[in-house]
């Protein structure tokens, strides 16, 4: 059997060339004469979309489960079901001829307007990160591979292909990359999928830095870059910049490109090697698991069925539900005939089966009564005959359920969201029933959050359902009636307001760009430190049992960051009912030396309880957990102090913490500088050494300029307005009590604290 290396060898120049852009619009080159097979690859990510013919671009997708959508997942906050859900995928990509699927998408909901919210996880990079590791994992225990995407920083749809996503380095690495990081780093997917937007101004298809110097020399990545599909622009500098395959294919003029950049000698053929063998790594890789056969439909629509349960949040409830015994039950909306299960673009399945919300309802309540009204056209007309219609059902019953789904012009790959509303029409629907049935139940059928506060207060209970896969009509009675305690939690932040929210003055930007100007203030760290109340917040999920918290523990007082801390707390079902809790541990630094958030999300557990039991929950915290990062340093820091270990439900509701304190092991170098303030001087360990014999000279010299002790003298604190003027600026003033010039001065000390000898 001939190796990688002696392919790489074999190739011709056009052969490697070639390779490294798709032979189609999802597949590979074979080359039969060395006996590399064909690669396919297909979305992704809740499903496994694949045409019939996968080599022509738009066909009919063969039939596969369709799942919840990724918003539907992460409210689950199970990571062992997600997991279960990649296993599945990967059994029907095996089934369907699958060898890559393109998912999980892993990037961040900077604003709940993007159109493509549905498809990602999370405003946290703490649980997308996570979510994104047990989905990978379960793909690929099946021999299947898994592309990651969209790397990174691709946060809306308007412009998508153009714009400019322009951060700080600290907001990239807090908050774009870390989900990736943490995905890659404990998951390993095959493959990993650029973006097709800028970052600061260079593409991702040919960001040598993003590709290359973060992914695979800091993170540590072994698979092959994939294009998002029409992300490169120049193919010579994608390949410098470390993306191996472009995706689709075949595109004569980028291959003729590359064939000549070599032969000219512009570009190595050294690095067109290195993208070849990573990509036959994987072809191999891929040919090792063997395709065909079937799966199991029945047993993936009851997984679909249970993860749609699991992420859904019962966001309300005033008592009206689990229903009991209601005789007559008014059943409005057209949502609940037609189900609303997934979003627009490439990530739409045909599903293998469809549950209908009414006829699970139905089920359920054989001996009731179910009348059907309406409620909304399809289009976003106003109709006044539905909603006296869907009213007139509504109040003879003896409770309303009403279904809305949000329609695609309200989201969907490709467009961002005109508002977070629900149409006229659902809102006069919803009013026109509150007022005369106080038993009303709004479920939800969208991909990101809509705001309420025009109609919430009339209502007997919310029930965000999401875009909820193929089973998830099913999944909405069980939790109605009560058969499935819900344990959903909000992995987003429901905003009162559109002008509430974190990136609004900033979005979608203009004239190419889009500046990300709440910085590491994104969802809940936002509302949390502007202290502006949102709907529902970050974490927020009800339950029909209660669940108390006693016995916070920590396992140190005091640690090192490198040890890491384990926390534990004992969680009772206090209720009538088995239901299950997520704990979150968030984490709260007293002080440092750069604005950090109130609170960040750095562990969570879901456990199950039967009513009356009591399970001690534990969790480790390790370096990151503690951590951000210093543009200077240029890494992850730690500092010296005390943090709050918060233990909760959500997180507007914390239920214990804990105080501890962390010992750095950090030996960082000193970042002092000639512009260095005094402050930063003493609060740099070295340079406050280094200046400490001077310190004494500086403070009384100063005082007597500033006119003594005599504050009145100049209406100001001398020390405050002497702590941020640079050191420089400070000799300055001393004039002639220092022997050299002040930059001198500067100088000298720095050389010191930099251990230069001066
Ligand atoms: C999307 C990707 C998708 C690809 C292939 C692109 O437009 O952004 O998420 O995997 O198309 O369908």
């Amino acid at each position: 059997m001939a190796t990688i290396a002696d392919l790489v060898k074999d190739m011709t120049l056009e052969e490697k060339a070639a390779l490294c852009v798709g032979a189609g619009p999802w597949t590979t080159l074979p080359i039969e004469r060395l006996g590399i097979p064909e690669m396919t690859v297909t979305d992704g990510p809740h499903g496994v979309r694949r045409s019939e013919d996968v080599h022509t671009f738009v066909t009919k997708s063969v039939p596969a489960t369709c799942f919840p959508t990724a918003a539907s997942m992460a409210s689950t906050w199970n990571v062992d079901l997600i997991r279960k859900v990649g296993e599945a995928l990967g059994e029907e990509c095996i089934a369907l001829n699958v060898d890559v699927i393109l998912g999980p998408g892993a990037n961040m909901k900077r604003t709940p307007l993007c159109g493509r919210n549905f498809e990602y996880y999370s405003e946290d990079p703490y649980l997308a990160g996570k979510m994104a590791a047990n989905f990978i994992a379960g793909v690929q225990s099946k021999g299947v591979g898994t592309s990651l995407k969209h790397f990174a920083a691709n946060n809306q749809e308007t412009q998508r292909s153009t714009i400019s996503s322009e951060m700080d380095e600290r907001t990239l690495r807090e908050i774009y990359l870390p989900a990736f990081e943490t995905a890659v780093k404990e998951a390993k997917p095959w493959t990993v999928m650029c973006s097709y937007n800028k970052i600061n101004g260079t593409f991702s298809a040919e960001n040598q830095r993003l590709l290359t110097a973060i992914l695979r020399d800091e993170w540590g990545f072994e698979g092959v870059v994939i294009s998002d599909w029409g992300a490169v622009h120049d193919r010579v500098e994608a390949l410098r910049a470390g993306l191996d395959l472009e995706m689709p294919g075949p595109r004569a003029r980028h291959l003729k490109a590359v064939i000549e950049a070599v032969r000219s000698g512009s570009l190595s053929e050294a690095v067109l090697d290195h993208s070849v063998r990573l990509l036959l790594e994987i072809v191999f890789r891929a040919e090792g698991t063997k395709k065909g056969g079937s799966f199991d439909v029945a047993a993936h629509h009851a997984l679909a069925r249970k993860v749609a349960s699991e992420g859904m949040v019962l966001l309300r409830n005033n008592g009206v539900l689990p229903l009991k015994n209601q005789r007559n039950i008014a059943v409005i909306g057209r949502a609940a005939k037609e189900a609303y299960y997934q979003g627009g673009g490439s990530s739409h399945i045909n599903p293998t089966r469809i549950d209908s919300p009414f006829e699970e309802l139905q089920k359920l309540a054989p001996d009731a009564h179910l009348t059907y009204a309406e409620g909304c056209r399809q289009d976003e007309t106003i109709d006044q005959a539905l909603i006296d219609e869907a009213a007139r059902n509504g109040r003879s019953a003896d409770v309303a359920l009403l279904y809305l789904s949000l329609p695609a012009s309200k989201e969907s790959e490709g467009y961002d969201r005109p508002d977070l509303d629900l149409t006229g029409q659902q809102i006069r629907l919803i009013k026109a029933l509150t007022a005369i049935q106080p038993k009303t139940v709004v479920i939800l059928n969208n991909g990101a959050p809509v705001v309420m506060g025009e109609w919430i207060d009339g209502t007997a209970a919310v029930l965000e359902a999401w875009m909820m896969g193929q089973a998830g009509g099913g999944a909405i009675a069980a939790v109605l009636f009560g058969r499935a305690n819900p344990s959903g939690r909000l992995a987003e932040s429901f905003p009162a307001h559109l002008a509430d929210t974190p990136a609004y003055l900033n979005f979608p930007g203009e004239n190419g760009r889009v500046r990300y100007g709440e910085g590491i203030f994104i969802g809940y760290r936002y509302y949390d430190a502007k202290q502006i109340p949102v709907q529902f917040p970050f974490g927020h999920g009800l339950s029909y049992t209660q669940f108390a918290y006693k016995n916070p523990e920590v396992s140190a007082k005091t640690f090192k960051d490198l040890d890491g801390l384990r926390v534990s707390v004992d969680v009772t079902n206090t209720g009538q009912v088995a239901g299950q809790e997520v704990v979150q541990v968030y984490v709260h630094d007293h002080k440092s030396r750069l604005v950090r958030p109130p609170k960040e999300l750095k562990g969570f557990a879901k456990v199950s309880l039967a009513a009356g039991a009591t399970k001690t929950v534990t969790l480790n915290l390790d370096f990151r957990a503690f951590a951000y990062y210093h543009p200077s340093y240029q890494q992850w820091i730690t500092e010296d102090g005390e943090f709050d270990i918060l233990i909760g439900a959500s997180s507007a509701d914390i239920r214990c913490s804990q105080t501890v304190t962390l010992q750095s092991t950090l030996a960082l170098p000193s970042i002092l500088d000639r512009e260095s303030t005094l402050r930063e001087w003493l609060e740099d360990p070295r340079g406050m050494s280094v200046l400490a014999p001077l310190y004494q000279q500086i403070n009384e010299q100063m005082t007597a300029n500033f006119g003594g002790n005599d504050r009145e003298a100049i209406g100001m604190d001398p020390m405050g307005f002497l702590l941020d003027t640079p050191l420089a600026g400070l000799f300055n003033f001393l004039g002639d009590v220092i022997p050299t010039s002040p930059e001198e001065m500067v100088d000298g000390l720095l050389a010191k604290v930099h251990g230069r000898a001066g």
